[in-house]
């Protein structure tokens, strides 16, 4: 069973200034919970109960999130408004949560490494809580995945197909077909141009590693905007061993850009706030 969680969470969110200029990127409110939120009620719901983050300066606000704010609670004990803090007074009971913090912003893949400290010698989920996933009437996709990982026992990463213009923005896999959902990974390129890209079937911010990624990652250089990336990490290990592309069940937004944050934002109106009024 995996039960840890990692979420880097040390990015600035420029795309969304002056919104966040001085909140984390991870506390935008889609309509009432933030997105950070939204990741983690998916990894309890894979049965992670370990939620580790990586945060950085001015990211405090994330764990005030996960904690107890008494003058607050007391305030609103007895009245109408106290089940509004239900949901995650329960996730905070059921989880434990860890934090470290990212001096420096060198890449997904530095990111994920400087949670080794939190994560230790198992394997683990990452979530990039940017990617709001739902899939309305069955399990969340870390649940989807987590259960292939007991099946397959190696990374997987979670992929769906995108338009030939988009491939620039994501790390992009080329694979085996070994199940109609599933391919077994010979390539992948970071953000490739339309013409380098090995197909159109995208990285999206869902993955499982085993913890062998971590040597892997320290022996990565520096790739795609001199940054260190997690895709040629992952290409190592796939090349080494075994790793896997699933497409997964279920819808993904893009709440790293403005669009797809309001999409995010319709959607979750309608099917999670409105539905529960
Ligand atoms: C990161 C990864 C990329 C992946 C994407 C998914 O990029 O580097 O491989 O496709 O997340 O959202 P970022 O969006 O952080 O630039």
């Amino acid at each position: 069973m995996i039960k840890k969680c990692l979420f880097p969470a040390a990015g600035y969110g420029t795309r969304f200034l002056p919104a966040t200029k001085s909140m984390p990127k991870e506390m935008m409110p889609v309509v009432n919970k933030p997105l950070i939120e939204y990741g983690v009620d998916e990894a309890v719901e894979a049965g992670m109960t370990e939620i580790c983050m990586v945060t950085g300066r001015g990211k405090r606000a994330l764990e005030d999130h996960f904690d107890i704010n008494y003058e607050l609670e007391h305030q609103i004990s007895g009245t109408g408004k106290e089940s509004m803090l239900g949901h995650i007074r329960g996730v905070m009971e059921s989880c434990r949560f860890s934090y470290t913090r990212q001096t420096e912003m060198k890449g997904l893949g530095h990111a994920i490494l400087t949670g080794q400290t939190l994560v230790g010698d198992q394997p683990f989920a990452v979530v990039l809580a940017d990617d709001l996933c739902v899939n309305p009437g069955g399990p969340g996709v870390l649940a989807q995945m987590a259960k292939l990982y007991r099946q397959f026992r190696c990374s997987i990463v979670a992929v769906q197909e995108v338009p030939e213009d988009q491939v620039h923005k994501y790390g992009v896999i080329a694979g085996d077909v070994i199940r109609d959902d599933i391919l077994r990974v010979t390539d992948m390129v970071e953000k490739p141009t339309r013409e380098e890209a090995p197909s159109n079937l995208a990285i999206i911010g869902r993955y499982i590693l085993t913890p062998d990624i971590f040597d892997l990652i320290a022996n990565t250089e520096p790739g795609k905007g001199g940054e260190i990336q997690i895709t040629d990490a992952l290409l190592k290990q796939a090349q080494e061993g075994c790793v896997l592309a699933y497409r997964f069940k279920g819808t993904r937004f893009d709440c790293g850009s403005v669009e797809g944050f309001i999409d995010a934002t319709n959607y979750c109106y309608d099917h999670f706030y409105r539905a529960g009024e």
